[in-house]
């Protein structure tokens, strides 16, 4: 009688074939129904017992509970009992690609957020953020390539992301006087100031006639040269050291020597009354000893200091002198060269000789603009430049924009003779350009315009999601904003449609399907057009959009300067 071995538990059935009975554990229960009987959890409902969202899976007098894939428990364990509370929670991590590229994704209660990995910057937003719900978006961090400051080269750089680093050395010609010689591309996307200060070096030192100077080779920013009084003469004033400075130029020692006249001469059979002063204007007075009479003229010697005739200086003139100043100027069809252009005649009674040089061809000829960009000249050398230094100056202007102004400083030097350089130039812009020759203090400027490109000023734009089709445009520097328009086209889908984004005249002209015209000066950094929302802008009519018709959007940027 199988029916009497049931288990309490169990329940007695007639087998499924008819040919008897068996003893099945009631629901609820598992075992062999007739010795065993174990309750089985799961069995009262994976949702009863284990919660939404889960499995339940039983064990030997016990069970334990997962999530539903999609799902992960709020203890952040892989199994659970829900009896302190953990329950399955939506992951929204777990969707690929949820943050979208350089972002990293943290589950929150009913919710997550994103943040963006190292090298990663975020866009559109701030961090936490979520992609859907805020547009902002996780980007590599690019500083681009480096620019190197006023007088410094790049030397290397590895690479242009997050933690890259750029070094920075002095140009030719000038020396490291303080600063950091790297720069690191920073969490923002900028590379740091390198701050690498470099400085001219000042060359020889100043020539002062009447002294010998105390020089140890050294015409770094900072060195110093000392002058003294050459023998024969003395220090009545004025600074008698130099000191080469940040430009690169000696400070002007202002030491003056005197003529000293030493003892007076002697007389024979004479006293002399001196009082031991032997400067320019000195006196001595003689006297004859007793028994001898003067039988000469005079009876006085003075300490006297003449300069003589007026100093003549290679292809120069006199403009003026006195007896003391003498001003020179150079001849026609002579440039001056360097140095001053006055000859003063000193205390020593020597003339103190101007240091102009007047040589028959500018340092600059031939300045010239290449393709708007560039600048060339032809470099004038002369015997004691190695090497010559140019500072480019440039200043950009616009009748129709007065706010506008690029200006610029390049520093350049080389041993060429025929000198190139590029410069940044923006578009419809007119530009002085200078070339000084700094050692020769000369200066040629060149005036150039530059050109409206075919290309017109760059525009982002974006469609987002809403009812109706809105563009979203975002402006970006240098748009040549008074001159520029954005024009909106809407035209109906209707077999095949040619549209010629370069052409002037056709479409300008014919407003026929101009659906707005925007001045790009009105737009500010940022617009949102809604196609077809039934307002005029700029005289032209955004018609509202059929329902259930396919349209094209097509959005021009165009910049007119004159014809
Ligand atoms: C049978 O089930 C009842 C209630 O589910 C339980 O109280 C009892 O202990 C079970 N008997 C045995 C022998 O397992
Ligand atoms: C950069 O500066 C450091 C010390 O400040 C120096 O050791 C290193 O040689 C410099 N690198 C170059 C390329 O000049
Ligand atoms: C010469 O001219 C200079 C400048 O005008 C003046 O200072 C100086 O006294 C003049 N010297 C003589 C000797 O006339
Ligand atoms: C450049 O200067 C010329 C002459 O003054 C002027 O006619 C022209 O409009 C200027 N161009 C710009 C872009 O300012
Ligand atoms: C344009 O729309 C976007 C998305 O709704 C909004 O974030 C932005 O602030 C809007 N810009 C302007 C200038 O209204």
């Amino acid at each position: 009688d199988v029916c009497g071995t049931c288990h309490i538990n169990a329940t007695c059935e007639d087998k499924a074939d008819g040919t008897g009975k068996v003893c099945n554990c009631k629901y609820g229960f598992v075992g062999n129904g007739r010795t065993y009987c174990q309750k089985d959890e799961c069995q009262i409902g994976a949702q009863k017992i284990c919660g939404q969202h889960t499995t339940c899976h039983n064990t030997h007098g016990s069970y334990y509970c997962t999530c539903l894939s999609g799902y992960s428990p709020s203890n952040s364990m892989a199994v659970f009992i829900p009896n302190d509370g953990t329950h399955c929670q939506i992951d929204e991590c777990r969707v690929a690609g949820l943050c979208g590229d350089g972002a990293q994704c943290r589950n929150l209660e009913g919710s997550y957020e994103c943040s963006c990995l190292p090298g990663y910057r975020v866009h559109g937003g701030t961090e936490p953020f979520q992609p859907h719900r805020e547009n902002a978006s996780c980007r590599v961090i690019d500083c681009s390539q480096p620019a190197p400051a006023e007088a410094t080269v790049l030397l290397s750089v590895t690479g242009t992301m997050h933690g890259s680093v750029a070094m920075f050395s002095c140009e030719q010609g000038f020396v490291w006087t303080g600063g950091d010689n790297s720069s690191v591309c920073d969490a923002d996307g900028r590379w740091t100031e390198p701050g690498l200060v470099c400085e001219t070096l000042c060359g020889n030192p100043p020539v002062l006639e009447l002294t010998e100077r105390v020089w140890n080779s050294d015409s770094t920013p900072g060195s110093t040269v000392h002058y003294y009084c050459k023998e024969g003469f003395y220090h009545t004033g004025g600074l008698n050291v130099s000191v080469c400075n940040k430009d690169g130029q000696w400070s002007l020692p202002t030491l003056s020597c005197q003529v000293d006249c030493g003892g007076p001469p002697p007389i024979p059979h004479s006293v002399i009354l001196w009082y031991n002063f032997s400067t320019v204007g000195s006196r001595v007075v003689y006297r004859c000893n007793s028994g001898y009479r003067n039988v000469g003229e005079g009876n006085m010697s003075v300490c006297t200091a003449k300069c003589g005739p007026v100093p003549v200086l290679a292809n120069s003139e006199v403009v003026w002198h006195n007896r003391s100043v003498v001003i020179h100027r150079c001849l026609r069809g002579f440039h001056s060269w360097r140095g001053s252009n006055v000859s003063m005649c000193s205390h020593s009674g020597l003339w103190q000789k101007a240091t102009l040089r007047c040589i028959k061809k500018p340092p600059i000829t031939e300045l010239l603009v290449l393709h708007e960009k560039c600048v060339h000249w032809n470099a004038e050398k002369y015997e004691e430049d190695t090497q010559s230094y140019k500072q480019v100056t440039y200043m950009g202007s616009r009748d129709f924009q007065k706010s506008f102004h690029d200006k610029g400083k390049r520093f350049l030097s080389s041993k060429a003779e025929q000198v190139g350089l590029c410069l940044n130039l923006l578009p419809v812009t007119n530009y002085s350009i200078s070339i000084t020759a700094l050692s020769a203090r000369f200066t040629a400027t060149i005036s150039t315009c530059t050109s409206l490109p075919p290309p017109a000023p760059l525009v982002f734009y974006r469609e987002f999601d809403s009812l109706v089709p809105t563009l979203r445009l975002r402006r970006l520097a240098n748009t040549l904003d008074p001159i520029s328009l954005y024009q909106v086209f809407v035209l109906p889908i209707e077999g095949l449609m040619m549209f010629d984004c370069s052409d002037r005249s056709g479409n300008i002209k014919s407003p026929g399907h101009i659906t707005a015209l925007i001045d790009v000066r009105h737009v500010g950094a940022e617009l949102n057009f809604t196609v077809g929302d039934g307002l005029f802008y700029g005289g032209f009519f955004n018609a509202p959009l059929k329902n259930g018709r396919n349209y094209y959007i097509i959005l021009r940027a165009v910049s007119q300067w004159k014809t």
